[in-house]
Parts: structure tokens; C-alpha cells; sequence
């Protein structure tokens, strides 16, 4: 059993800013790593995080951009804090404190800023294309060097330890629910009870329940599938954001292929070669939305039969070094034996960035007493129904710093829990060693049937379809779950049925067509 005032779990941009800000204000820290530290989902993100940007710019004008992308669903205390504190936050800790390397500009000094669909100003800091890659070295070294930070890798979440569903004491049932830490499987098979006066989910989101995905194999939704199961409020499951362009190989994973190059001026083509866009988006082209931009490219495939669209990145040759702006797209097209100075590069839609999650305020306090969430996990609003491009890493950070900045707080009034009055872990008794074949023929069935009952282009008949499917393959997952030893793959695949449930069952009650979530019926 391990004690700390602050329990966070994931350490991605939104883990570490919370565990080092918390470190920072006194508080003993517990940081956990699904895999290495800095193996994390923020590492993949390639084109920039919002920063402070010249006077072209200006909170009002963010909140604006925020706010059309997120369809008229953002929560607008949640855009107003973001546009008028966010960027300082970037420039101040990210460039000034931890050193993070960001472009700069020759003439100034200060982080060169690109643009990105759907901002009307220049104001994303980069660090070439690997921005989200420099951030999280950065902030692995600083927490890894903090002396109120202990860090536990190779290590994931089983459930959160509420009352009183751990509890001992029958009467419990009486009170609040509340969080007093987790259950945390280290892979060398034990499960370790972590007993903390604030704990915060920062496990990051669940794009590997889609059959196509940018996001890493890590993504399966274990934070949010375990505030479920705790009883937390999830809110907007409905709203899963697809990427415009991801390099379609068949046969191979989608790659990230970033929003600056739209951004920087690199068009959508069809097979014949023509700028479909203006058929669907006349006035943004390009630089629409991305629900906007991923349902055109939609029609456009349906249209011609094919399979992908292209995108052709020779505008940019004339006003820049490609292969030096751009070396992580580079390197993921000459992999395939793609040059993208001389060829359009072959791209689909991939499942993103969830928009829904954890309901939280301000602070990243969830509707549970104890349990802060931040980052991807949670939902603060901010998004609405569709994301803004590069704002999450900003969100993460923000949200990050400040519950933080809370749960410290909380520390002050609240004593450590009496653990004799809590369950310990229950291993099943004889256990049953699970086929490994049948986990992945069960992860087959969920992201196929997710790419094509709850993916870009929904109907009443698809996510019926889905729903019931998924509700069957679910019991079946849960009575494997309760029969075999805890492990990571039964735990992942645990999780992502229940993320894919609760999609489905968003999806299906929202019959109004909005931002990421669009009904074809
Ligand atoms: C990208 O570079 O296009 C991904 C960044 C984001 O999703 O905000």
C-alpha cells in the first residue's frame, strides 16, 4: 500500500502539469505511467499548442474561434478561461520555465506561431512538427527530478477505491460517494493500493476503440471507463472527433498527418486530381472545421468510389523547407515510399480526440468527492461538440495546473484515510488463464463495429445495430473479466468496451445532428 496527499494517474501533458504543480505547492505526489514515462498520447501530437500570439490576436477573437468550432455547444466560462489565461500559461511555464524549445522567430525572439484550421490568427507554437514530443520531454524531466514526486511506471489503473463501495463499515452506504485512491496493477502482476487525500485522472482518451485511429495503442478509455463504474457524471459521449488526414496505407495504422499543413496552405484533392472543397465549403475551403472537413472528404470518397482523397502539399514548396518544417510527416510518407514534394499524399479520416468525458468545473473537480479529472479524460466543455485544432494540449495544461492548485487545497482539510476501514483487493479465486486470441478477436469486433455504427456518418439503424452488439460482446467481456487473473489486456479491453457503450448510448439518444456528431436519419 502506498499513502501521498495527490494521486495522479497518467502522465501525459495534463498528469505531469498536475503532478508538478502539486509538487511544487508541498504536496507528496504519486505519478503513475501506463508505459515509460513519456510514452504518452501527448507525445504524438504533432502540430502546436496555443500560445501567446502578436496583436493580430486576442482573447475575444480565440473565444470566437473556439466557440464556432464547438458548434454552439462550449461551455463559455470554460472558452473564456482558456482564451484569457491559457496562452500566457503556455508562453510563461512551457517557453520561459521548462525550457520547452518551441520555433522561434528571427526578428523577435519570442515562439514563431503557424496557423491551423479554423483560427483566424496566427497563434500556435511548434516545435516543427513534434511539438507535443518536445512538451512531454520536458515535463518528464521536471517531474522525474522532483523530489515530492514519486513515479510508479509500467503500471495502470484497475478501479478507483471509493466509499463506499470499499468500505467496511455497512453504514457508509449512508454517505457520499468518495475517492480515496486506486487500485493500480504494476505489470509485474501485483496490485498495489494507492490511499491518497485527492486523486486525479489524467489517463488520457480512447481513440483505440476505432478501427482507425491516430492515437496510440495505450488510448482504451480506462480513466473514464473507471469514473463510470465509480458513478461519476460523464457527459457529451456523443461528440468523438475524427482527424481529417491520416495517411491511408491499406492494410497499415492510420499516422497523424498534422493540421498545420492544412494550415501553412496544402489543398485536399480527389483521383482526379481536382479542389473538391469548394463544392461543400466554399468560404473556409480547407480551413473549415474539422467535422466539416472530414464529412466532404466523406461525400467526396462516397462520390468517386474511392477509398482516400489526397493531399497535395505543393503550395507550400514555394515559402518553406518542407522536409525541415514538416520532418515527422516526412518521415511517416517516405516510410511508405511516398515523397510528398513530389506526389499528393493518399489520406482518410481517423478517429481523434474524444470531446466528451468526465464531467468537470473549472477546477477539474469531478461530480465525486476526491476525484479531480483532467486532460482528455475529462470534459470541461471547452470543445462543445467539435475541438478547435491545438487546443488541447492548452486545456490539458491549464486544467492540469489549476486542479492542482485545488486538490493542494483540499489537502489541507482533509486527514488521510483510515485504511483498515477499506477492502483490500480481492483477487479471483482460480483464476482462469485467458486465450489471448479471443482478446484480440473481442478488440476486432469493438473497433470494427465503432468505424462503422458510431463513426463519422451516423444513423438510428447503425448505432442500434452497434448497440446491441457491443451490449452482447460486453457481458461476455465482463464474465471473461471476472474469471481471469487481472491483467493489462483483459483490463484495456474492459475499459474499452465501456467507453464504446457509452458512446453508443449518447449517440443513439441524440437525434440532433452537431459538430463531431453527425445523423444521417
Ligand atoms: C494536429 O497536429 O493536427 C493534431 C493537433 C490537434 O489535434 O490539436
Amino acid at each position: 500500500m502506498i499513502h501521498c496527499d495527490v494521486l495522479v494517474i497518467g502522465a501525459g501533458i495534463a498528469g505531469c502539469a498536475a503532478a508538478l504543480r502539486a509538487a511544487e505547492l508541498g504536496a507528496s505526489v504519486l505519478l503513475i505511467a501506463k508505459d515509460r514515462l513519456g510514452d504518452s498520447n501527448t507525445a504524438y501530437a504533432q502540430g502546436g499548442i496555443i500560445g501567446l500570439a502578436d496583436s493580430t490576436d486576442s482573447p475575444e477573437l480565440l473565444a470566437k474561434d473556439i466557440e464556432t468550432a464547438g458548434a454552439g455547444l462550449c461551455r463559455k466560462e470554460a472558452v473564456d478561461l482558456l482564451a484569457t489565461e491559457g496562452p500566457r500559461l503556455c508562453r510563461d511555464f512551457l517557453w520561459k520555465r521548462l525550457g520547452v524549445p518551441f520555433d522561434l522567430n528571427a526578428v523577435t525572439g519570442e515562439p514563431e506561431t503557424t496557423a491551423e484550421a479554423a483560427h483566424h490568427a496566427r497563434r500556435i507554437y511548434h516545435v516543427k512538427d513534434a511539438t507535443g514530443e518536445a512538451i512531454q520531454t520536458a515535463l518528464s524531466n521536471k517531474v522525474a527530478n522532483h523530489p515530492n514526486i514519486q513515479i510508479l511506471t509500467a503500471a495502470c489503473l484497475v478501479d478507483l477505491i471509493t466509499v463506499p463501495h470499499h468500505s467496511t463499515d455497512p453504514l457508509a452506504t449512508y454517505g457520499p460517494i468518495q475517492v480515496k485512491g486506486a487500485y493500480l496493477l504494476h505489470y509485474s502482476g501485483e496490485v498495489v493500493a494507492a490511499i491518497a487525500k485527492r486523486t486525479v485522472l489524467a489517463t488520457g482518451g480512447l481513440g483505440y476503440i476505432y478501427m482507425h485511429t491516430t492515437n496510440p495503442g495505450g488510448a482504451t478509455g480506462d480513466g473514464l471507463a473507471a469514473a463510470y463504474r465509480a458513478s461519476a457524471r460523464i457527459v457529451n459521449c456523443e461528440y468523438m472527433q475524427f482527424h481529417p488526414t491520416s495517411l491511408f496505407i491499406p492494410g497499415r495504422q492510420r499516422k497523424l498527418l498534422t493540421e498545420a499543413l492544412r494550415g501553412e496552405g496544402a489543398y485536399l484533392l480527389n483521383s482526379d486530381g481536382c479542389r473538391f472543397m469548394a463544392k461543400f465549403e466554399p468560404a473556409e475551403m480547407e480551413l473549415a472545421p474539422r467535422d466539416r472537413v472530414c464529412r466532404a472528404m466523406f461525400e467526396e470518397m462516397a462520390h468517386s468510389g474511392k477509398s482516400c482523397v489526397y493531399l497535395d502539399l505543393s503550395p507550400l514548396t514555394a515559402k518553406m523547407d518542407l522536409g525541415k518544417r514538416f520532418p515527422t510527416v516526412f518521415r511517416a510518407c517516405n516510410a511508405e515510399g511516398i515523397d510528398p514534394l513530389r506526389e499528393p499524399v493518399p489520406v482518410v479520416p481517423a478517429a481523434h480526440y474524444f470531446c466528451g468525458g468526465v464531467y468537470v468545473d473549472l477546477d477539474g473537480r469531478t461530480s465525486l468527492d476526491g476525484l479531480f479529472a483532467v486532460g482528455e479524460v475529462a470534459c470541461t466543455g471547452l470543445h462543445g461538440a467539435n475541438r478547435l485544432a491545438s487546443s488541447s494540449l492548452l486545456e490539458c495544461l491549464l486544467w492540469g495546473y489549476r486542479s492542482a492548485q485545488a486538490a493542494v487545497e483540499d489537502c489541507k482539510h482533509v486527514s488521510m484515510s483510515d485504511t483498515s476501514a477499506l477492502r483490500p483487493w480481492q483477487p479471483v479465486v482460480n483464476p482462469v488463464t485467458p486465450d489471448p486470441l479471443l482478446i484480440e478477436q473481442d478488440w476486432n469486433s469493438i473497433r470494427s463495429t465503432m468505424w462503422n455504427y458510431a463513426g463519422i456518418l451516423r444513423t438510428k439503424d447503425r448505432l442500434q445495430r452497434g448497440r446491441s452488439d457491443i451490449g452482447y460482446l460486453y457481458h461476455r467481456i465482463e464474465a471473461f473479466y471476472k474469471s481471469a487473473p487481472v491483467s493489462r489486456p483483459l483490463l484495456e479491453l474492459r475499459n474499452g468496451i465501456i467507453c464504446a457503450r457509452l458512446i453508443l448510448k449518447a449517440a443513439l439518444q441524440n437525434s440532433r445532428s452537431c459538430g463531431c456528431h453527425f445523423r444521417l436519419d
